[in-house]
């Protein structure tokens, strides 16, 4: 197969494109570089092996894009390529809006061009809101508080209709929890533009010095010590998930939903405490107030995907707190990014 990752040197995109390519897929990448460097490629390429053909342009360049799918004959698209970040969003709606929207529009527009009608999408569990009802099924009503998450919830609107207007179109929506970790050769991870809004990596540049402790947003919720609860996954189980997805692409609807969590939940403190062990360092913390925003709980429950995509989630909060730490420490002894 030829799968075109969209903003496949990035973070979630460049995991995909290690195991695509070791399960001998063709990888063609197409990347602005807005959130991610060349240096991905290259690691890429160390850990596999093979070179992914990648094109440094940008989504919403439609003539360029076209040529990407006439140089290749493209069998599907995992479109991760887009901004992620809550607060950023809330200050440049329209670039988000344009970023995640329009790109997505643009990439359908192509894609029905050129008659390639198998999508996978990035979305995310922010589309549930606060929910009533725990765990989050794909059926809890969505209804989002931000420009970022308003984004997602109109990609997923669109390509519903998209969907609706030809029955060749087959699409997975796939709504990640909070993806966590790195693959396991330290070589490629996340990589946050300036000061980390998620706990992982705010705890691993903790340990690393570069910030004096973790802010705590809140313990007194409802939870067993007061701390937020979230599904974190790992990174590698959430790209088996897109495997999956990939495998199963023809056999259901045209369009369908997938949760891509474990189903269990972590507190905040309870990550630190894992962290610490996995990575013998001391992390202090301070008890500050709760983020606007905040849901208390949020996990999911992975049950409709574990049936339809005969895929379940494997590794533990140890692990992806021992592989973020691996990551962490080798980006910093090597300098290896910019
Ligand atoms: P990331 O920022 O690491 O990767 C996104 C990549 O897309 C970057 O390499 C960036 O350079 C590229 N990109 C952005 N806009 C582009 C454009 N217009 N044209 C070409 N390339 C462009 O993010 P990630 O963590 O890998 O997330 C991937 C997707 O998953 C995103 O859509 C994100 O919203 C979604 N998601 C992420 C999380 C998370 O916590 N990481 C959770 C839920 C959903
Ligand atoms: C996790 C828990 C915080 C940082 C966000 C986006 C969501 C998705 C994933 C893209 C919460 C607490 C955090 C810190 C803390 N991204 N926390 N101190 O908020 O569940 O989801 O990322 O789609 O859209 O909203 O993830 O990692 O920010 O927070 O105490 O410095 O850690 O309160 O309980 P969140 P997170």
């Amino acid at each position: 197969m030829t799968v075109l990752l969209t903003g496949g040197a990035g973070y979630i995109g460049s995991h995909t494109a290690v195991e695509l390519l070791e399960k001998n897929h063709d990888v063609v990448i197409v990347d602005n570089l807005s959130n991610s460097s060349k240096q991905v490629i290259t690691n890429i390429e160390e850990i596999t092996g093979k070179k992914p053909i990648t094109y440094y342009i940008d989504l919403l360049d439609k003539e360029n894009l076209r040529k990407v799918f006439f140089n290749h004959k493209i069998d599907a698209v995992i479109h991760f390529a887009g901004y992620k970040s809550v607060t950023e969003s809330v200050e440049l709606p329209l670039s988000y809006y344009k970023n995640n929207v329009t790109s997505t529009i643009v990439l359908c527009e192509v894609m029905e061009e050129f008659h390639v009608y198998k999508l996978i999408f990035s979305s995310s569990a922010t589309v549930y809101g606060t929910p009533e009802k725990l765990p989050i099924t794909e059926d809890t009503p969505t209804e989002t508080f931000n420009p970022y998450g308003n984004t997602k919830l109109v990609c997923e609107e669109v390509l519903q209709d998209v969907a609706n207007t030809n029955n060749a179109w087959k699409i997975s929506i796939l709504r990640y929890f909070n993806p966590a970790g790195a693959h396991p050769s330290g070589r490629i991870g996340e990589k946050p533009n300036g000061k980390p809004n998620n706990l992982m990596p705010y705890i691993t540049q903790v340990a690393t010095g570069e910030h004096d402790c973790v802010k705590v947003f809140g313990n007194d919720y409802n939870t067993r010590d007061g701390s937020g609860i979230r599904d974190y996954i790992h990174v590698v189980d959430l790209v088996q998930g897109h495997i999956a997805a990939l495998n199963c692409i023809e056999k259901h609807e045209n369009i369908d939903f997938f949760n891509l969590g474990t189903g269990r939940g972590y507190t905040v403190l309870e990550v630190i405490e894992t962290f610490e062990k996995a990575s013998g360092q001391v992390i202090p913390y301070e008890i500050v107030d709760r983020r606007n925003g905040d849901v208390a709980i949020s996990f999911a429950d992975p049950s409709k995907t574990n049936d339809k995509l005969s895929w379940r989630a494997k590794k533990s909060l140890f692990d992806m707190c021992k592989d973020s730490w691996r990551w962490e420490s080798q980006l910093n002894r090597l300098k290896i990014y910019n």
